[in-house]
């Protein structure tokens, strides 16, 4: 009995480190992390802070972009093929949702979106996959505060300025940002028949200008411009696109949302541009924080929160550096 008793002892004490080895070992660990437009400096930012996770618990970060939704389908499988037990990913189309839910689960992989939170056949928000995104309506507002202060500061009669809505509404973020500034607008008396939307074909700069000048060339009699959009990019178009049918940067207040690489180097441009400002948001917490979220979730099988939704800091050309500063970039 005792003899019994004491191989029981020994035989457990085997196990204990055994225990601690399995799925919690750093080592073993390999997450995932796709993004819809891995040019874009934002997206850039999340992979340089998830990189930063992964070196600081030792685990694997496979990085892969994916524009489409065939491109998306296959990245899972070569992720669930490599034996990647989770992956964070920026959706190029939200509506493919319950099939990414099912991809993830046949490959027995877990799953948490970044930026562009999933949606089911009704449009509904995927509540069962952890999401982190901005406070898209809050921000918006943040854009349509700085632009009314600036229209403000320049003395413009509104009745005579138009706004460019930059827009791409199969996301809705992209709408919840836009709307946010709207509202704004309106509230501070922006005519509503002077908002002109200017869908965009993809989320960059490109589509940007183009849908942008369709709405410059559609209103040659509006001399002085405000515009906004999903992201910097999608400000940054309309800024090309007011330059490039020759409006002056003093008739143009454009801001954006993001405050990565793009717009910075905007403000670096020695003349100052249409572009007006950026509302900071943090690339840190879309890209450490997930990354960090999605290894104890593995590790150690404490789930995400469910939503977690960041704000964004307004800067402007006079002040980034020190926005900057005070939120701890650089
Ligand atoms: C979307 C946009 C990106 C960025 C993120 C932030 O994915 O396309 O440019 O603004 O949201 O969450």
């Amino acid at each position: 009995m005792r003899f019994l008793k004491q191989a029981l002892l020994v035989a457990a004490l085997a196990l204990v480190p055994l225990a601690g080895v399995g799925a919690a070992q750093a080592g073993n660990v390999k997450i995932g992390f796709i993004v819809k437009q891995p040019e874009e400096p934002w997206f850039q930012d999340e992979w340089k802070f998830a990189d930063q996770a992964a070196a600081e618990k030792g685990f694997e970060l496979v990085k892969i972009g994916a524009a489409d939704g065939e491109k998306l389908m296959a990245a899972i499988d070569n992720l669930g093929a490599q034996g990647v037990q989770g992956f964070i990913v920026c959706t190029p189309d939200v509506k493919l949702g319950p099939g990414l839910v099912a991809k993830a689960r046949a490959n027995e992989m877990k799953m948490m979106t970044v930026d562009d939170r999933l949606v089911d056949a009704a449009g509904a928000p995927l509540a069962s996959v952890p999401h982190m995104g901005i406070s898209a309506t809050r921000i918006g507002e943040t854009v349509g505060h700085a632009i009314m202060a600036e229209i403000k500061r320049r003395g413009w009669n509104i009745a005579q300025a138009g706004a460019i809505r930059v827009s791409y509404d199969q996301l809705p973020t992209a709408t919840d940002r836009v709307e946010g500034a709207i509202s704004i607008l309106k509230a501070g008396g922006f005519p509503q028949a002077s908002i002109f939307d200017a869908p965009q074909a993809k989320t960059d700069t490109e589509a940007a200008l183009n849908a942008a000048t369709t709405v410059l060339n559609a209103h040659p009699g509006i001399k002085r411009w405000v515009a906004f959009g999903l992201n910097d990019e999608a400000a940054l178009g309309a800024v090309r696109a007011t330059e490039s049918v020759g409006i002056p940067p003093e008739n143009v207040i454009a801001v954006g949302i993001g405050g990565a690489e793009s717009a910075i180097n905007e403000f670096k441009k020695p003349k100052p541009t249409g572009f007006a400002g950026t509302v900071i948001i943090s690339p840190r917490r879309h890209g450490y924080e997930t990354a960090l979220n999605m290894y104890e979730w593995i590790a150690s099988g404490a789930a995400p929160e469910p939503l977690i939704l960041t704000s964004g800091t307004l800067a402007a050309r006079n002040d980034y550096q020190q926005v900057r500063k005070n939120l701890g970039i650089e």
